[in-house]
């Protein structure tokens, strides 16, 4: 395996590393080391080699490289797949066989991805497909606000990394300039007082063309080019800690100031539908708990705290 080269090579990916360096640290010869170099080469990894400097970590290829994950974030341990059914039903088997919060699964293609609602989610190579724990230690009925935290996350490590602003329609669809470009699935396992897990799923086209059958875009026609899937997930994953904390320190006022500022619901006529029931209205405001105030047509308020929000008309 020359994977204990490559975390060398990520470390030091600033700089050159020297061959003698390497083996000296992992006990092993300086041409074991040029070998494992070659099959990194082999595998995609671009790395330059220059007599009396050693190596140069230059880039990835598209493929999620774990040891970068796991030493750029505080996400650990970190599985990564060729294929899986669900990255979700994967960490929930996790979360109940007692996997650490942040443990981090990560397929390059889904076979069953699951959206919202038990939908179809279409998970081709080239997007981000991945799903981590978490065992927050708090009341479930703060839950919903987990779909903020994640929302802001994403949307903010997009803003640092491209420039784009993105847009969140309530609770956590992720939109640019009208086109879906990333869904979060949350699933929560609680009894009524105490929260035993939370699997957080998400799902962001990035270098994959988007699914035709859906109203939806990729974060490569955005930008106008493949981007470093490995970067954005790293990215993302350390805005969610950030956001994280806030959660943990209940401080929800910041957590829902940014996610009022970035929806894109607010403002407008809705149908909300939720089990069957459906409410229509204009959404005035989405409140420090998170849920949604629609404005009925009769003018009664009422405070929607989940459902599925189709727009009528711009306003
Ligand atoms: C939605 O918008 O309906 C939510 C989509 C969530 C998709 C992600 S992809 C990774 C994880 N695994 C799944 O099966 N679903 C989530």
């Amino acid at each position: 395996m020359a994977k204990d080269v490559l975390t060398f090579l990520i470390d030091n990916r600033d700089s050159f590393v020297s061959g003698e360096y390497i083996a000296k640290k992992l006990g092993i010869s300086r041409q074991a080391v040029s070998k494992k170099v070659s099959m990194l080469k082999d595998d995609g990894f671009v790395i330059q080699s220059k007599t009396n400097r050693g190596y140069r970590l230059m880039s990835f290829p598209d493929v999620i490289v774990p040891e970068y994950i796991v030493l750029e974030t505080n996400f650990k341990p970190v599985f990564h797949h060729e294929t899986i059914d669900s990255t979700n039903l994967q960490a929930r088997k996790f979360a109940l066989d007692g996997f650490p919060e942040r443990t981090l699964i990560v397929s390059e293609v889904q076979t069953s991805g699951r959206g919202r609602m038990g939908r179809e989610w279409q998970s081709p190579k080239g997007g981000l497909w991945f799903s981590f724990i978490l065992r927050p230690r708090c009341i479930p009925s703060i839950a919903p606000l987990l779909n903020f935290v994640v929302a802001n996350s994403v949307a903010k490590a997009m803003d640092e990394l491209y420039d784009i602003n993105l847009k969140m329609k309530w609770p956590n669809d992720i939109f640019y300039e009208g086109k879906k470009l990333c869904g979060i699935g949350i699933l929560v396992s609680s009894d009524i007082d105490l929260m035993h897990y939370v699997v957080i799923g998400i799902g962001i086209n990035v270098n994959n063309p988007s699914p035709q059958s859906v109203d939806s875009l990729s974060v490569k026609d955005i930008v106008g080019k493949e981007v470093d899937r490995n970067i954005l997930l790293a990215n993302i994953l350390n805005k969610f800690k950030e956001e994280y904390t806030l959660f943990e320190r209940n401080e929800f006022d910041k957590i829902m100031g940014y996610a009022r500022e970035i929806s894109n619901t607010i403002g407008h006529e809705v149908r909300v539908s939720f089990l069957g029931v459906e409410k229509r209205g204009i959404v005035t405001d989405i409140d420090d708990s998170g849920a949604l105030m629609l404005e009925e047509e009769d003018g009664t308020l009422s405070k929607i705290l989940a459902g599925d929000v189709d727009f009528l008309r711009h306003l």
